[in-house]
């Protein structure tokens, strides 16, 4: 299972990220919809809980995050743990089964590019679709087909240095075109620079790009109405150059 080890070291990977404003691009899509903020967000795919926090200071309103990976719920509720609308369940997405619908279901970071078989494309829309109210709105965001494969995944390199470790990741991608997928190699190493403790571990994310047809079968299937789909933060269409396409859909 991916997250394992990769989850201890997630926070800092991803310092640079800027969860408040994505937080508020993402209330932004709800709001120009409904005229309101939402009163209840279900983020599939939560990590560690940064835009379940931020969303809710933006809203004042409940968000119940959910993930497979032990570590990032553990991580999520030791953060928050003194956040009363903020609730974690660990969940595989595809098991979710809950009585409560929500009015905004959020899964972002390439969550549905985690879901790599056609069962699990296909229970991911479900899930959301059964936890959303009527003329609720889900938005996700994926790995988009035409760009991987214009563009091709390149092996990439992250360097994070701190008082007390330097951490490298190598990023090492396999294209399996016949699959839609990209198979990325985490490779990281680990410096702890008061012990000189040096830690090494690989970690591999297959990650499946989507196709617009494909992805507009599944919400008709799934009496989805596809609203809106830009290019992940930024008013852009979709082209063959957009890595990441986000999709704004309702009920
Ligand atoms: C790149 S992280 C993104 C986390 C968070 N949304 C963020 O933006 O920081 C991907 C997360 O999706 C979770 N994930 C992927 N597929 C999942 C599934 N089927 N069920 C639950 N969690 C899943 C992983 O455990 C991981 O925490």
């Amino acid at each position: 299972m991916n997250f394992e080890t990769y989850s201890k070291y997630y926070d800092l990977l991803y310092q640079d990220k800027d969860y408040a404003k994505e937080a508020a691009y993402l209330i932004e899509q709800y709001s120009a919809i409904k005229g309101e903020t939402p009163k209840s967000i279900l983020d599939l795919g939560c990590g560690t809980g940064i835009h379940a926090f931020e969303m809710s200071k933006l809203t004042n309103g409940k968000v119940h995050g959910i993930d497979r990976s032990v570590d990032m719920i553990d991580k999520a509720r030791n953060k928050y743990s003194d956040e009363s609308l903020l609730n974690f369940t660990e969940s595989d997405i595809l098991d979710f089964q809950s009585d409560e619908r929500f009015d905004f279901v959020i899964s972002v970071f390439h969550i549905l590019s985690y879901q790599t078989s056609n069962d699990a494309f296909n229970q991911y829309f479900k899930v959301a679709a059964d936890h959303l109210n009527k003329d609720g709105v889900f938005v996700f965001d994926c790995w988009y087909g035409p760009c991987v494969l214009n563009i091709r995944p390149e092996t990439r390199f992250k360097v994070f240095e701190s008082d007390q470790i330097k951490l490298k990741r190598a990023a090492l991608p396999d294209l399996k075109f016949q699959e839609n997928l990209v198979d990325v190699n985490y490779d990281i190493s680990i410096l702890e620079k008061s012990s000189g403790h040096f830690t090494e571990f690989s970690e591999l994310h297959p990650m499946r790009y989507y196709f617009m047809p494909e992805i507009k079968m599944m919400l008709k299937k799934h009496n989805l109405k596809l609203l809106n789909a830009k290019e992940w933060m930024s008013d852009q269409n979709l082209s063959e150059i957009t890595w990441s396409a986000c999709f704004v859909v309702s009920k």
